[in-house]
Formats: structure tokens, C-alpha cells, sequence
């Protein structure tokens, strides 16, 4: 059988307080329940699932410029890295591997200076709103685009 394509699940700053940060915002599911939901989703959908997290602009960076080496697409809370960072952007576009952006709460909803994504000017798609669930749709998405690929 094939190998699974790996795929890169990437949460940024804060991102390892869910649980107890603003659970009226991001709900009481931990970080740790939420990569392990998109692993066994994962396996349901055929990929390999390798989740990592940082409060570092520079670790998000370098795992997404690795990234190029072994997975063959990224799902990315960058958490307020998404409202800022040039950097990580650059480093989306430089891989050009398929993106998907996912937020647990619906960004347009909130502050403006919530509503700009850097990082969507190189997503192929956003899944926001959905809490934790948000990851699990970006994992359905991210299965089709890559079957998509091989099938084309
Ligand atoms: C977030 C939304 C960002 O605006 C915020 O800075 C986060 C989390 C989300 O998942 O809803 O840290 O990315």
C-alpha cells in the first residue's frame, strides 16, 4: 500500500493554553485533545498527521520551510502570527505546499485587527468558527486536495 502523504497540523502562540484561555472563546478542549483528534482523523482519511505547536515566530518558520522535505501539506492556526507576520507568510509562499488556515473562532466576528490575515493571501482555503472542529474540517479538505493532486 501507498504511504499516507504526511501532513503538517501547526499551532502558533497561546495556541497551548486552549483549555483554559478564554474558554468563552476558544472552549474547554485542550490542545493536546484537539491534535489528537486530527491524528485518528487523520488515519480515517489516510494521512499522517504530525502535530506541532510554538509561541516562536522563528520555530513556525523553520518547521514550515522543513516542511518542503517530507509533508505534502500544512493546516496552520498561526494564532496572532495571522495578523502580523510577514515572516511566516513568506515562509508559506516559499514552500508552496497546499495551506489551509483554520482559526477556532470566526476572526470576522471579532476585533478588526482580526479581520486581516497575512496568511491567507497564500491559503488555499480558511476554516474558521468551528472550534475545534475547524481543524477536523481543514483535515477533510486537506484529504480531497491531495487526492485531487494524484488523481490529475
Ligand atoms: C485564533 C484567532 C486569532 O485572532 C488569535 O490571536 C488566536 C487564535 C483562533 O484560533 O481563533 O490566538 O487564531
Amino acid at each position: 500500500m501507498a504511504k499516507a502523504p504526511a501532513v503538517l497540523v501547526l499551532n502558533g502562540p497561546n495556541l497551548n493554553l486552549l483549555g483554559s484561555r478564554e474558554p468563552e472563546v476558544y472552549g474547554r478542549t485542550t490542545l493536546a485533545e484537539i491534535e489528537a483528534a486530527c491524528v485518528a482523523r487523520g488515519k480515517e482519511r489516510g494521512l499522517a498527521v504530525d502535530c506541532r505547536q510554538s509561541n516562536a515566530e522563528g520555530d513556525l518558520v523553520t518547521w514550515v520551510q522543513e516542511a518542503r522535505g517530507g509533508h505534502r501539506g500544512i493546516v496552520l492556526n498561526a494564532g496572532a502570527l495571522t495578523h502580523t507576520s510577514i515572516a511566516l507568510l513568506d515562509a508559506v509562499q516559499a514552500v508552496a505546499l497546499p495551506l489551509i488556515e483554520v482559526h477556532l473562532s470566526n476572526i470576522y466576528r471579532r476585533e478588526s485587527f482580526r479581520h486581516h490575515s497575512y496568511i491567507s493571501r497564500a491559503a488555499t482555503g480558511t476554516i474558521c468558527g468551528f472550534g475545534p472542529q475547524s481543524y477536523l474540517l481543514a483535515l477533510d479538505a486537506m484529504a480531497r486536495l491531495l487526492k485531487t493532486e494524484e488523481e490529475v
